[in-house]
């Protein structure tokens, strides 16, 4: 410890090194810097309007400030060292740089709203890089369904072939989740959107700070409504790392998909060589790396989730140092997803199709329900349709054969309803032309989806 705490006035002797270093979070808060130096800027713009400042020590703090922001955006390496945390390290730059202006911006501010105000901004503007990456990976389910055209696969209920779908309806399906992430990253950008500066250490500030317009010289839509409250409120902070815990669940159950479905087992879709691993010792193998360890990482994302919630849940009112616990979790999970959207993204792009396997896996016995349907058409109610449908089943399973095989006799024999046309009804491709409604695998309505999908994705992105 080089510096003085911000804090040193009250005390007679310096902290025990080892109790201050334990309280540092510089190491982990520099990532606020230019988050810090922002508030500032407006703060310094606020104290002036309020006549705290003249207009010359403003001004002074104003273009010290911005050569700091500078001076850190150039040499990231620059902001570093063993101030207690980011607030004090940008306080002492301005300091040595202007003197006594420098020792005067930090008048009816506390730390306390200042790092809600930082983590806030920071949030705000980060948070748009992982919607673009949503988007992107996005992208790639939405080009791999275009590839993918008429073709089937079977869809699965309790891990059982369930219903023909077509091989562009799965892909959207994961396309649909990852945009539901999406917007709860936006809502989690909106709540964090809030003003506190003015909120003092808890009771609020003696001077009579402007609010709404430092909320909008900030960017912010509002002002916190109460300053206890805003001083240990990190409800934006729960949002946002449930809003990423969320979109890692998404990204590991497509990895799980995938990891099954490029299988030898399943072998529907290729995984890219470049998207694989080898085995030191097996030389036949290829592993799906990079879809175990997002999966492997979803854990950790819902870790962060759970600690932060398990510091908050006991704190008293107002700010405690507890509170300092809110960064690393936060930027974990962020790093976390950016790394997990990067790599899902490469490989969903990368992926290659085997429409034939899948095709051969979508006929069979999972036609039972279109020929129950088709006994329904010809006037025989749904449950009984059921279970005649069921006795044919069964009878086919013991046989080895499937609907195709058989004869058009040998469907009389199971119920005089069925006509020479049951063969034309009782494929996948009539199976999935069958399905009505827009949210199903009709290929008029996944054309639809995808359609929709593709002006979504051309609609603004903020990156
Ligand atoms: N480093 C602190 C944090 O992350 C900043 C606020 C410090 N406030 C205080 N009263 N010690 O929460």
């Amino acid at each position: 410890m080089s510096s003085k705490p911000l804090w040193s006035g009250r005390f007679d002797s310096a902290p025990d090194p080892a109790a201050f270093d334990f309280g540092v979070s510089f190491p982990f808060d520099r990532r606020l810097f230019e988050d810090d130096v922002t508030g500032s800027l407006a703060w310094a713009d606020a104290l002036a309007r309020a006549g705290v400042l003249t207009a010359e020590d403003a001004r002074a703090i104003k273009e010290a400030l911005t050569a700091i922001l500078e001076q850190g955006r150039t040499n990231p390496a620059w902001v570093s060292g063993d101030d207690e945390d980011v607030h004090s390290f940008v306080e002492r730059q301005l300091v040595t740089r202007i003197g006594d202006a420098g020792r005067r911006l930090h008048t009816g501010r506390s730390r306390n709203e200042q790092v809600s105000v930082d983590l806030r901004l920071y949030l705000r503007r980060r948070i748009p890089l992982l919607q673009e990456k949503l988007r992107a990976t996005i992208a790639a389910f939405a080009d791999q369904a275009e590839r993918a055209g008429e073709a089937l696969m079977p869809s699965y209920t309790h891990m059982r072939r369930a219903m023909p779908v077509l091989v562009s309806h799965f892909l959207l399906s994961h396309a649909a989740a990852l945009r539901r992430d999406h917007a709860r990253l936006e809502a989690a950008r909106e709540e964090a959107n809030a003003l506190t500066l003015g909120s003092g250490a808890i009771a609020g500030t003696g001077y009579a700070i402007d609010t709404k317009t430092l909320a909008g010289a900030l960017g912010f839509d509002r002002v916190v409504a109460n300053s206890m409250d805003a001083s240990s409120d990190r409800d934006f902070a729960a949002t946002f790392l449930h809003a990423v815990s969320l979109a890692m669940v998404h990204l590991s159950r497509i990895a799980e998909d995938f990891i099954l479905m490029t299988g030898e087992e399943f072998g529907f879709f290729e995984l890219a060589d470049s998207s694989a691993t080898g085995s030191s010792m097996m030389p036949q193998k290829k592993n799906p790396d990079p879809l175990e360890l997002v999966r492997g990482k979803a854990g950790r994302a819902i870790g962060n989730l759970t600690g932060f919630l398990v510091t908050m849940k006991g704190l008293p009112t107002g700010y405690n140092k507890d509170l300092q616990e809110d960064k690393e979790p936060l930027f974990d999970a962020e790093d976390t997803l950016a790394v997990s959207l990067d790599a899902t993204a490469s490989v969903i792009r990368n992926l290659g199709l085997h429409p034939d396997r899948m095709g051969r896996a979508a006929a069979g016995l999972l036609l039972a329900t279109d020929v129950a349907d088709y006994l329904v058409s010809r006037g025989m109610p749904f449950r009984q349709a059921h279970e005649v449908v069921g006795a044919m089943v069964r009878q086919l399973l013991a046989q080895q054969r499937d609907f195709e095989s058989l004869s058009l006799d040998e469907w009389r024999q199971s119920s005089p309803l069925f006509g020479d046309d049951v063969k034309e009804h009782v494929t996948a491709a009539a199976s999935v032309k069958a399905r009505k409604t827009p949210q199903s695998t009709n290929p008029d309505a996944v054309e639809a989806a995808l359609r929709e999908l593709r002006s979504w994705l051309a609609g603004g992105s903020r990156v």
